[in-house]
């Protein structure tokens, strides 16, 4: 299996680096192709660069690590691209206003998984997950022991399932169900309650990340 990351920065980025460890090849796209290319050099033999669209194309799973209204940008163009793929979205209804300042981007009640999983194909394989957490903790607390941390996902498909828990476990975390895509929000900040910052900046081990939900 190969999982393409599209956006190589805090989330994408840390990801890279946590898969590659786990043995996983990666495709690393970014908006310019030489960031996404540096850091597979830095990576080495299973990560290499290439463009969005050659990176969904080979990969089976596509991480969408790009701010929400990239997103939506890339899909109105590549959506049909993701037929058949495992979609993974970590994004916050987030963005930033004319002076710089983030923003939420959506209406309290709106999540961005809702707003992306609408703009896939039939065939797609969507899953909300990797955004459950701040940047520097997803980067720090990989592997962690005794209890690994959780990562909450959410998702109404079996398939997109299956893979994100593989992905969530070769990445040194332990992967938790939060429910399908009408419980997304719950998993995306500002706001939701199972995300690090509605947790008080909590790390959950399984048996806390059980109870939290
Ligand atoms: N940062 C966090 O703590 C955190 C936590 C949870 C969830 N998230 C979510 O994760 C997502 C990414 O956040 P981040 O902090 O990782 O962002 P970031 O550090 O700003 O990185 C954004 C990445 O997107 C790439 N990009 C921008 N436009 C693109 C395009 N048209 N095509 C391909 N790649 C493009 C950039 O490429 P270049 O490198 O070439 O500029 C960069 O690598 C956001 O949706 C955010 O809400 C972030």
């Amino acid at each position: 299996m190969t999982t393409a990351i599209i956006g190589t920065g805090n989330i994408g980025g840390t990801l890279a680096r946590h898969l590659v460890r786990g043995g996983e090849p990666v495709v690393l796209a970014a908006k310019d192709e030489a960031n996404a290319a540096a850091l597979a050099q830095e990576l080495g033999e299973l990560a290499r660069a290439a463009s969005v669209e050659d990176a969904i194309a080979a990969a089976d799973a596509v991480v969408f690590a790009v701010w929400l209204d990239t997103t939506k940008e890339l899909l109105a163009t590549d959506a049909p691209l993701l037929e058949n793929k495992i979609v993974v979205d970590p994004s916050n209804p987030l963005g930033f206003d004319d002076s710089g300042q983030m923003i939420r981007t959506l209406p309290d009640e709106q999540s961005a998984g809702s707003v992306v999983a609408a703009l896939l194909p039939a065939g797609a394989h969507y899953v909300k997950a990797f955004g459950t957490l701040a940047a520097d903790s997803l980067a720090s607390a990989a592997n962690r022991e005794p209890q690994r941390a959780v990562l909450f996902y959410a998702t109404d498909d079996d398939t997109a399932a299956t893979t994100i828990e593989r992905l969530i476990h070769v990445a040194g975390f332990e992967p938790l169900k939060a429910g399908g895509v009408a419980d997304a929000i719950r998993i995306e900040m500002p706001g939701g309650d199972l995300h690090q910052a509605g947790l008080n900046g909590a790390l959950l081990d399984l048996d806390e990340a059980r109870a939290a939900i």
